[in-house]
This record gives C-alpha cells, structure tokens and sequence, in this order.
C-alpha cells in the first residue's frame, strides 16, 4: 500500500488500543476495527475473555485481517445479520480533528468499517497524539474505495474537487484491491480538505464510489495516547 502514514508511537497506540477494554462490558456484541493500534485492543479482550473476567462477548468484524486476529485470540466472531445490534464500535483512525471527525481507511479497510460503525450504538477510536491535526487532510490524503468498472473515469472529478488522486499499489506495484474487491484512490489535498462535509457529499453523490475515508461526526469518544497517558475526548453535543 503506497499511501504515506503519519509516524506514530507503539507505546501511544498500546496506551490507547487496551484502554478501550474498559468500554466493554459482558454480554455485549463489538464493532472490531482494523490496523495497528486496534490489534492492542483486541489482545486485551482475548486475555479477558480467556480469564473470564469478561464474558459472553462476541463481535464483527471489519477486515478479513481482524478476523483471522480473533481467531487466534479465541474472540468470537459473527456476521453482521438482520437481529445483530452492536452495543460498541472501537476502531482506529489516521486523523482526528479537534471535534472528532477522522480520516480513516489508510490500512485498506474503509467500507466495511463504516458499514459496522452505522450498526453501532456508540463508536469510541483508539489513536496515538500523532493523529491529532487541526483541520482533516493536513497529514494524510483521504482513501476512496472504488468499482473497477469504469475507474480512471473518476480521476478528472477528483480534481476537479481539489484533490491529487493517487491510485493505491500494493507491494507487488499492482493496484491494491480491497477485501470487497474494490479498488482504492487516495485524495491529497494542499494544504488541507477546505470544506469536510461539502466533500464527502460530493463523493457520495459519484456513482462508482462505493465509500469514503471521511467519517464526519460518528466518533462518540476518542481515547488519545499520548506519552503521559491515555487522554479521553468527548464529542461535543451539535
Ligand atoms: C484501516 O483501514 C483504518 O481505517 C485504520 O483504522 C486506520 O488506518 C488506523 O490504523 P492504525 O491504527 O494502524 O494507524
């Protein structure tokens, strides 16, 4: 994958990634994100799953790679079905602004993240600092998760929008298909995305583009590591 990441620290993200265990409750059905910090999470449910101090715990999936992660963690997975209500998302991200909008989806997995986030009640993201930007789009280019049919045709909107669109590649230098067998196209924007929402309005409205790495509004909690601790932030009412 070709996108550029914004450097970050384990430590932060470990911080960060076992913090959000304290979010989970028996019982209850989890969102399971995606990406590096995420996995923190995900071994601190399995070590409390196995020691029964949490019970009766099962979750979706985001990622083919979230899912083989719990299969090794003994965390029980389930499809998301008509009846599967989650009472939690956790998730990681690759910006937050300061009233919790995130850029997300530089690790591969976008769709599937929102489809899951949508079903949840409440969505907390797990970061290192290094996330933290004063407006999206300063550090990192927003990821769109594309049809193959008729792809390139979408370049000339893109910038038109603004954006510098970069196909993704995979190590191998072909383009990077995600686990829908879609293509990605990361959207750079200098010096920043001038108007959040205007853009993930337009992208929505473009047939072809099946998803977005906007998430605008959905973060409930973000719990910041940061290297004198985990820093909680709380969405603010509208
Ligand atoms: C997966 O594509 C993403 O949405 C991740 O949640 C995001 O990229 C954060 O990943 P890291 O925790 O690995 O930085």
């Amino acid at each position: 994958m070709n996108a550029a990441r914004v450097r970050s620290s384990e430590s932060e993200k470990e911080g960060a990634g076992r913090a959000a265990l304290a979010e989970v409750t028996s019982g209850m059905t989890l969102g399971l994100g995606t990406g590096s910090t995420v996995r923190f999470f995900l071994e601190s449910l399995g070590e409390a799953l196995s020691s029964g101090r949490i019970r009766d715990v099962r979750g979706v999936a985001t990622s083919r790679d979230t899912e083989t992660r719990c299969a090794l963690l003994g965390i029980p997975v389930v499809e998301l079905d008509d009846g599967v209500e989650l009472d939690l998302s956790v998730d990681g991200a690759d910006e937050v602004s300061p009233s919790l909008d995130l850029v997300k989806g530089l690790g591969g997995a976008l769709l599937r993240e929102r489809i899951v986030v949508q079903a949840a009640r409440r969505f907390v993201v797990v970061v290192d600092s290094a996330k933290e930007v004063a407006a999206l789009g300063e550090k990192v280019p927003v990821p769109v998760e594309v049809l193959p049919f008729g792809w390139r045709s979408h370049l000339s909107f893109f910038r038109a929008l603004g954006a510098d669109p970069c196909p993704r590649e995979g190590p191998d230098g072909e383009l990077a298909r995600t686990d829908n067998g879609n293509y990605l196209v990361d959207l750079r924007f200098f010096p920043r995305i001038p108007d959040p929402e205007r853009l993930e309005r337009e992208l929505r409205g473009r047939a072809g583009v099946v998803g977005t790495g906007l998430f605008l509004q959905v973060a409930d909690r973000v719990l910041v590591g940061t290297v004198g601790g985990v820093v909680a932030r709380e969405r603010r009412p509208a």
